[in-house]
């Protein structure tokens, strides 16, 4: 946790975010249901949840990045400094996408120009946020040799090129950084070094972080809290050392039962995640909950015990 940056207003406010897939053959997916959740500058906070739970769909939010048609229904606010996102007119909306928020992308190759070198991407995107900062000092900054911009895309590793995408957004003078899986496609010591480089850029750039990952001892290791999802509810909200101490929800607890360890087998949750194309009322982790009863059927608000957990069983709490 950096300083005292949590003393001031969220840099990010989400509010009752709804998500509506139109899909091909299933019709429309519930993808993120009623999603409400702060990010105060400074702070990187940790997106968990099983594949489908709606995590991508979150970060594609922020910065509206859904393709003509791809969605039958968002509604719900993101306020970015205050200012809702989903009201912006085109012109707003992509400066925020070229400068404040800046989403790094799981497959590094996606993000680049194959046939234009290095070096040019990177001072025009300097150029186009009139950033004061220099190709070698931002490259210097994201641990890469001063001799790339002379190359091509394809001339990079994998990890070279996602240290790129960090240079990019320092080049963008961007404030958040949305991460969706930015180590899953690299090789163990190159996802180690990316870490370590979040770890420094968050310290240095006073960057805030929104970093998708199902490796949960990542987010324990890198971020200050952590979000649970689970078929598109936000189901646990807590700074990281209580969540992982003090799981409440059980679907955390079992979660986190499944992180390796030398000295355990590892956990299994029995069961599937819910048909979001036909989402279930209640608590969605009902069915494979070994503590629920039959008030978990009806809705679960967000409670608040020594964090916030959408779960009765919980208790003691206070309701939000
Ligand atoms: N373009 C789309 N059209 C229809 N349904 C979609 C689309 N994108 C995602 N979905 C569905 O929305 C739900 C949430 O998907 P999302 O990609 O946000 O999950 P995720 O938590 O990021 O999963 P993963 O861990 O596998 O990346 C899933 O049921 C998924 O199948
Ligand atoms: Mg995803």
């Amino acid at each position: 946790m950096r300083g005292n940056s949590f003393a001031f207003r969220p840099i990010l406010e989400i509010k009752n975010l709804s998500v509506v897939y139109n899909h091909r053959t299933l019709g429309r997916v519930y993808a993120l249901s009623n999603v409400s959740l702060d990010v105060r500058p400074g702070e990187a906070l940790g997106i968990a949840g099983e594949s489908g739970s709606g995590k991508s769909t979150l970060l594609k939010s922020i910065l509206r990045l859904f393709n003509p048609g791809e969605t039958a229904a968002v509604s719900g606010e993101i306020l970015y400094l205050g200012r809702d996102v989903m009201k912006m007119e085109k012109d707003a909306l992509l400066a925020l996408r070229r400068g404040g928020i800046y989403m790094i992308f799981q497959h590094p190759y996606s993000a680049f120009n194959p046939v234009i070198k290095i070096g040019r991407q990177l001072d025009e995107t300097i150029r186009l946020h009139g950033s004061r900062r220099e190709a070698p000092e931002l490259l210097e900054a994201c641990g890469l040799d001063g001799r790339i911009p002379d190359l091509f895309p394809h001339n990079l590793s994998g990890g070279q090129l996602q240290r790129l995408q960090f240079a990019m957004a320092l080049a963008a003078g961007a404030r958040i950084l949305l991460a969706d899986e930015p180590t899953t496609s690299l090789d163990a010591v190159s996802q180690f070094e990316i870490i370590e480089l979040i770890k420094t850029l968050l310290e240095k750039e006073s960057l805030t972080l929104l970093f998708v990952s199902h490796d949960l001892s990542l987010i324990k290791y890198l971020t200050d809290r952590a979000v649970i999802f689970y078929g598109g509810t936000l189901i646990e909200d807590s700074p990281c050392p209580d969540l992982f101490k003090h799981p409440l929800h059980p679907y955390t607890d079992a979660l986190i039962k499944c992180i390796p360890q030398p000295d355990r087998d590892p956990g299994i949750i029995p069961g599937d995640p819910p048909d979001l194309s036909n989402p279930p009322v209640g608590c969605p982790f009902f069915p494979r909950c070994s503590k629920s009863c039959d008030i978990c059927l009806g809705s679960v608000p967000l409670m608040r015990t020594s964090h916030k957990v959408r779960c009765f069983n919980a208790g003691p709490y206070t309701e939000f």
